[in-house]
């Protein structure tokens, strides 16, 4: 059986072969995705929308991904795991932050992942003072959803990308292993990229990345929102899951279910 990847063994496939990350929630999310030989599974605030069915991450909390990890881990994932902060859980001040760490490796992630460029340096440090490994996350951050506006395409003009390469340049120097690209143009996610000497895995920001990340139930084709114009959806699970449950309910209220094979036989003294 593999280990899973360490900070230092991910920051090393910088220029090399891509990083895969997947999300993951739970037990068979940790199980399949291992299976699959991928390299990193977060435990994205992403659980917000896809399992819990809200408009955004806001209401995520640090016990919800604390749940989630635990139950990720209880498959001994080979891949590397990730734990997503949610907003607020680093936001006030550095011994808070670091609690909130704290819970998330507790319960079996390898390193956390933190939203935002400069503004996030002190608890960065504070974070790996703590020697707990981060992993940033730059360019469409969701949990800034009300500040943008929305889930708007980042990066857009000659000043939004100065930004972003100045917080690029200030969380690696802060100590991030590697860091999210979300939602920039192809350009821009090169221009990301190879400014920093950390891997940048990009979702929606092209193809000169270090490596990708999509969310689970985008790549399967198990959600109800549409998918944003980045996602390949691999399988339409939506489907597959549907047709299963249909044929389930014929067979029980047709009573071709259960057969004799599924049922337990009846001892002989009460036949
Ligand atoms: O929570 C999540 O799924 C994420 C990915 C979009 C990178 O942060």
């Amino acid at each position: 059986m593999t280990s899973p990847l360490t900070p230092p063994q991910i920051r090393a496939r910088k220029g090399s072969t891509p990083l895969v990350m997947v999300t993951a929630y739970d037990e068979p999310g940790g199980r399949l995705a291992s299976a699959a030989g991928v390299d990193i599974i977060l435990v994205g605030d992403s659980v917000g929308n896809v399992v819990m069915g809200h408009d955004n991450t806001l209401r995520v909390t640090v016990d919800d991904i604390a749940h989630h990890t635990a139950a990720v881990c209880s498959a001994q994932p080979t891949a590397h795991v990730v734990g997503d902060m949610p907003w607020m859980s680093y936001h006030v001040s550095r011994e808070e932050t670091v609690r909130n760490a704290a819970q998330l490796i507790r319960a079996g992630a390898h390193s956390v992942k933190l939203e935002g460029g400069s503004v996030r340096v002190p608890h960065i440090e504070a974070l790996i003072a703590a020697e707990i490994p981060v992993m940033g996350h730059l360019g469409l951050t969701p949990q800034s959803v009300l500040a943008f506006g929305g889930f708007k395409v980042q990066g857009k003009t000659k000043s939004a990308v100065d930004v972003l390469l100045a917080d690029a340049a200030a969380i690696e120097a802060a100590g991030v292993y590697a860091l999210v690209l979300e939602g920039v143009p192809a350009e821009v996610g090169r221009l990301v990229t190879e400014s920093v000497g950390v891997p940048v895995i990009g979702i929606g920001a092209g193809a000169a990345t270090d490596g990708q990340v999509l969310v689970w139930h985008d790549l399967l084709g198990l959600g109800s929102r549409t998918p944003p114009k980045f996602v390949r959806q691999y399988v339409d699970l939506n489907n597959v899951i549907s047709d299963a449950l249909t044929r389930f309910a014929s067979d029980v209220r047709s009573r071709s279910f259960p057969s004799d094979g599924e049922t337990y036989s009846t001892p002989t003294e009460l036949a």
